[in-house]
């Protein structure tokens, strides 16, 4: 059987650029060698407050963001994490294997509890990692692709993995993380020192899915650059412009020593202007198709029961033998 790939996002407001490229994009190139499951976890997206309208909304904008980025439901399958309740079942018993400090490890944790600490945070929030856990091992994955932001939690899914093999014999196939070299933190346009983020509360700093050409023109215009002028690739001393530069990359294929040379002697509004039509370029298909998929969401039904069939059948084997190596029922 070919090695199984497993990913996810949470339906939680719009897609950025981020999640395209660090995310959708790796996933839709890997799909041509790969068995794939492409996962809407809504489980995870309630570990902060949801307004449930909107959360259902939003799952059918995952969807038609995952097809509009390319995956092809021929070849991959598309399901809602709640719809096969063995990810929470899962997750429950991966709690039990998990530790407490490990999971106060964890950066995203400490980011997402925000100004309330962890004294305000959801519990759910905390047990996150065994749940992305339970996910990735209740298929037997052997990649993960994820933007680098998800490495700790990966790092936490190996070390559960081998653990409950030690205890309960070998259960879980031990996953790999898949990170590309270039744009696996898209950062934010308006402050190069952060990723760029779905709960970032300025519009400019990031671009979404769903934007149009004159939108993304102006976001591009008014993105910071560094005090160093020129075009060059350094991440360190002009993380601006290193950023702008792997969107350009992504947008056209080009290198860095291509880009380089491209925009020698040249001044940031050029490249500014060259990167805003590149990337309006390589968007615009994309942006219309999640506006022509989106706009049928029957068509999104029958895809996502579909995709739950699949996955379900292979869960419910799963589960079959993780109860028996734990002792649970009877
Ligand atoms: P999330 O929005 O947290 O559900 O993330 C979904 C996927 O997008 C994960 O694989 C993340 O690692 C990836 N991702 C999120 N933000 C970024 C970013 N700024 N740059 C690159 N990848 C990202
Ligand atoms: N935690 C991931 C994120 O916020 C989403 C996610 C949940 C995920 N389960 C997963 C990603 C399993 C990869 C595999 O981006």
């Amino acid at each position: 059987m070919k090695d199984l790939v497993f990913s996810g996002v949470q339906p939680t407001s719009d897609i950025h650029l981020g999640n395209y490229i660090g995310a959708l994009k790796q996933w839709t190139a890997i799909q041509n060698n790969h068995r794939c499951l492409f996962c809407i976890v809504d489980l995870h997206a309630i570990t902060v407050p949801q307004e449930p309208k909107e959360l259902r909304e939003n799952i059918l904008d995952a969807a038609a963001a995952y097809l509009a980025a390319g995956i092809d439901p021929k070849r991959s399958t598309i399901f809602v994490q709640s719809e096969v309740p063995e990810h929470a079942e899962l997750g429950w018993i991966l709690g039990t294997v998990t530790k407490m400090g490990e999971l106060e490890r964890m950066t995203q944790f400490k980011d997402k509890s925000g100004k309330g600490g962890a004294e305000r945070a959801s519990a759910g929030l905390f047990t996150y990692p065994a749940l992305m856990a339970a996910d990735i091992l209740l298929y037997d994955t052997s990649a993960v692709p994820v933007g680098e932001d998800q490495m700790q939690h990966l790092e936490l899914t190996r070390v559960i993995a081998r653990r409950f093999n030690e205890r309960f014999g070998n259960t879980f196939q031990v996953p790999a993380a898949l990170i590309q070299k270039h744009g696996a933190r898209i950062m934010s346009l308006q402050d190069p020192s952060k990723k760029m983020s779905k709960s970032d509360p300025s519009e400019l700093s990031k671009i979404l899915l769903s934007d149009d050409a004159d939108t993304i023109r102006k976001k591009i215009m008014r993105a910071v650059t560094d005090t160093e002028g020129g075009v060059s690739y350094d991440p360190d001393r002009k993380p601006a412009i290193a950023n702008l530069m792997t969107i350009f990359h992504h947008a056209t294929g080009k290198t860095m020593k291509d880009i380089e040379g491209e925009f020698e002697g040249k001044g940031y509004g050029d490249f500014k202007k060259a990167l805003a039509e590149a990337l309006i370029e390589h968007m615009a298909p994309v942006t219309k198709s999640y506006h022509e998929y989106r706009d049928n969401p029957n068509a999104l039904h029958k895809l996502l029961d579909a995709g739950r069939e699949t996955a379900q059948a292979l869960a419910t084997e799963k589960m079959k033998l993780v109860r028996q190596r734990v002792g649970l029922g009877r």
